[in-house]
């Protein structure tokens, strides 16, 4: 058993101080816009990742007119309680702390809280750039092998220190002892992270299909698989071979930070065939999926949070949804919702126990 049982605000964003206590399995927070819900559930995600969900920086986290904020939880994995603060100082340096002991680096601490969280503006993992899908397989990735985010934090420094020799070079003669130093060092990282994400993605790409298949009652098959801009064996010449079109472009053209994933539908780019609700469907496989591997992984369901639930889901792919983590899994759900009678409602179809918190 995996949960958060309260959580304690102190100046981040529109909470001044407050605290919420999380006695059931199945939460729900409701409000009206703006009051704080998405907030919240980003809140946890600090305490998980040590970072928000959003691209915010921390001193846009900081209650306007203040300076510096802590955010403070009460896990309990196990049994054994577990608290857990990220406290901004006024200095605006950020600091972790487990069990009253200051973490560092806070690479340590990924994976130890396993979490999803689906939010609206999530759709753009199928209808967004390559990116979007890199950055989240990453995510999923980094919770399940410690080697995986020391190994991408390595490559992402030294891709953007080659991209930024190669921006300065502007025309001049390039150090080629340099480039290959470089290029040593993107392939050294590049080719133990590629390798990691073929097997997981053998994994992985089969359950989000079979996932959309339940999800989406669809007839239509949909087909997923990994771009890869060059293969583990072939990574250090293919840099090589590459080397003068870098130069010439000023930027690394080859390795993961290129991988992508590919969905078609009828054998046609799924992002350009699929309807909106096939897309939140896909959207919904993918992260079931991500939910699936990391209980797999654990062996205990990771907390799930769902934001504006209404927005992306309809009833029924909702009640699929709860079904799936509430019924089936004993995972801890936060979701939220402007509506406190519709996601009622909704709540009582399933006969599980659920609190309501407003906001
Ligand atoms: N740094 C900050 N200081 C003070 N208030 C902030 C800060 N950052 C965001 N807010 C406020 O937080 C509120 C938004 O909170 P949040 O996004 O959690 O709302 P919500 O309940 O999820 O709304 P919606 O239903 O529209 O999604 C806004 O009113 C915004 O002004
Ligand atoms: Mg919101």
């Amino acid at each position: 058993m995996f949960r958060i049982k309260h959580i304690s605000l102190f100046q981040f964003r529109n909470y001044h101080q407050s605290h919420f206590d999380l006695t059931e399995r199945i939460a729900a927070i409701c409000g009206p816009n703006g009051s704080g819900k998405t907030n919240l559930l980003d809140a946890i995600h600090f305490l998980c990742f040590t970072k928000g969900y959003f691209n915010k920086t921390d001193a846009q986290s900081v209650e306007q007119g203040t300076a510096g904020f802590n955010i403070t939880g009460q896990f309990e994995t196990k049994g054994t309680a577990l608290p857990v603060s990220v406290i901004l100082r006024e200095n605006n340096k950020k600091e972790l702390w487990v069990e009253k002991e200051m973490v560092t680096p806070f690479s340590n601490h990924i994976g130890k809280l396993p979490l999803v969280f689906i939010a609206p503006d999530d759709i753009i993992l199928i209808t967004g750039a390559s990116e979007e899908r890199r950055r989240n397989m990453d995510t999923i990735l980094s919770q399940t092998d410690h080697e995986y985010l020391v190994q991408l934090i390595r490559y992402n420094k030294c891709l953007l220190d080659r991209n930024k020799y190669l921006k300065n070079l502007d025309g001049s003669m390039p150090d080629e002892i340099l480039l290959d130093g470089f290029d040593d060092q993107l392939a050294k990282s590049g080719i133990i992270l590629l390798k990691k994400r073929i097997s997981f993605l053998e994994g992985f790409l089969p359950k989000v299909k079979e996932l959309y298949a339940y999800i989406s009652s669809e007839k239509e098959e949909i087909s997923l698989f990994p771009s890869f801009s060059t293969l583990p064996e072939n990574y250090l010449q293919d840099l090589h071979r590459n080397r003068s079109r870098d130069i010439y472009l000023q930027r690394t053209a080859i390795g993961i930070h290129k991988d992508d994933i590919e969905v078609t539908m009828k054998a046609n780019p799924f992002k350009q065939m699929a309807s909106q609700g096939q897309k939140k469907s896909l959207l919904f496989a993918i992260k079931l999926a991500e939910f699936e591997w990391l209980k797999q992984y654990f062996g205990f369901p990771p907390i799930l949070l769902l934001d504006d639930i209404f927005e992306k889901l309809d009833q029924e792919r909702l009640l699929k949804l709860l079904d799936w983590v509430g019924v089936k899994n004993d995972g801890q759900v936060i979701m939220t919702d402007t509506h406190a009678s519709r996601i009622k409602a909704c709540l009582d179809e399933i006969s599980l126990p659920y609190q309501l918190i407003t906001t």
